[in-house]
């Protein structure tokens, strides 16, 4: 299938960008499961080029994957029926670590990012392998970690985001104090399409199992900087009416906030997922 395709890797371990492509909901059927095979083994792919698509073009190319959902508990972009907006004078902006929404039981399997205002130098967005990260532990760990669940939850301290002005307080406040999501997942998900074993970490966890807080935080510490080591990550450097394009089962994300009061918007869609499977079925 990749002989289809003009892919070329970016970094060594996750992350292709793919050229020569028009992305629409016209896609030739060949072409777009060439797309999902290469998705399945980078894991994250970069398209430039994509101005053509609007907000209705970007949400007719993402039901090429599958159903689309909004976010629980963002409001979706006015005239969109799925959108979310991350606008940088509204609150979003992230420095930190995560894998989207699992806080939802069927957390999304996969997520379209659209660069639409992007800063002159900044805001670059990194993702991490988390099936390689996975590999890298020590087999006793790796034990361990099949055997562990987390609690995820929305309690994520999103208001550290908003507070930075009396309106982004303000829309906090409408957003982030409506439902509490409490999830429970295996650490470890055995992948529905490629099989392979992923962690299931990030920002929304709130603790293990079974383990006291403190133990909870210094196992997590541990797990987590297996998935976040710098030779396990790709990095973008976005420009206006780039496509990104994630597999939200085997990669964390962290959008980069260093760009002072510089303006950036991205757009994302997400695909719905299922409910992680853990080593024990
Ligand atoms: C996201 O978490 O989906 C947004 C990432 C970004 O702003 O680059």
């Amino acid at each position: 299938s990749d002989t289809l395709l003009d892919i070329h890797p970016v970094a060594g371990r996750i992350g292709a960008e793919v050229r020569n492509i028009r992305l629409s909901a016209e896609l030739d059927p060949a072409t777009f499961a060439a797309v999902r095979a290469a998705l399945l083994r980078y894991k994250v792919l970069f398209f430039r080029g994509q101005q053509h698509l609007d907000d209705a073009g970007q949400e007719a190319f993402g039901k090429l994957w599958g159903e689309l959902v909004a976010h629980p508990t963002v409001p979706v972009r006015e005239g969109t029926g799925y959108l979310l907006e991350l606008d940088s004078e509204h609150g979003g902006r992230a420095n930190s670590w995560h894998t989207d929404v699992t806080f939802d039981v069927a957390y999304p399997q996969a997520s379209i990012l659209r660069g639409v205002v992007i800063p002159a130098a900044g805001g670059d967005t990194v993702w991490a392998n988390t099936a390689q990260a996975y590999l890298d532990l020590p087999a006793p760990l790796r034990a361990l970690a099949d055997q562990l669940w987390a609690l995820h939850t929305n309690e994520y301290d999103y208001a550290s985001r908003f507070n930075t002005t009396e309106a982004g307080l303000k829309r906090y406040r409408e957003i982030f104090t409506s439902t509490l999501y409490e999830t429970e997942h295996p650490v470890v998900r055995v992948h529905p399409e490629t099989g392979e074993r992923t962690l299931v970490l990030g920002h929304f966890v709130k603790k293990l199992l079974g383990y006291p807080s403190s133990d909870s935080d210094h196992l997590l510490r541990l797990l987590e900087s297996y998935v976040t080591r710098l030779e396990n990550t790709v990095r973008w450097r976005w420009s206006v009416g780039d496509v990104v394009i994630w597999d939200n089962r085997a990669t964390q994300h962290y959008a980069i906030n260093d760009y002072g009061d510089q303006h950036r918007v991205v757009r994302r869609v997400t695909v719905a997922g299922d409910v992680p499977v853990s080593v024990d079925g």
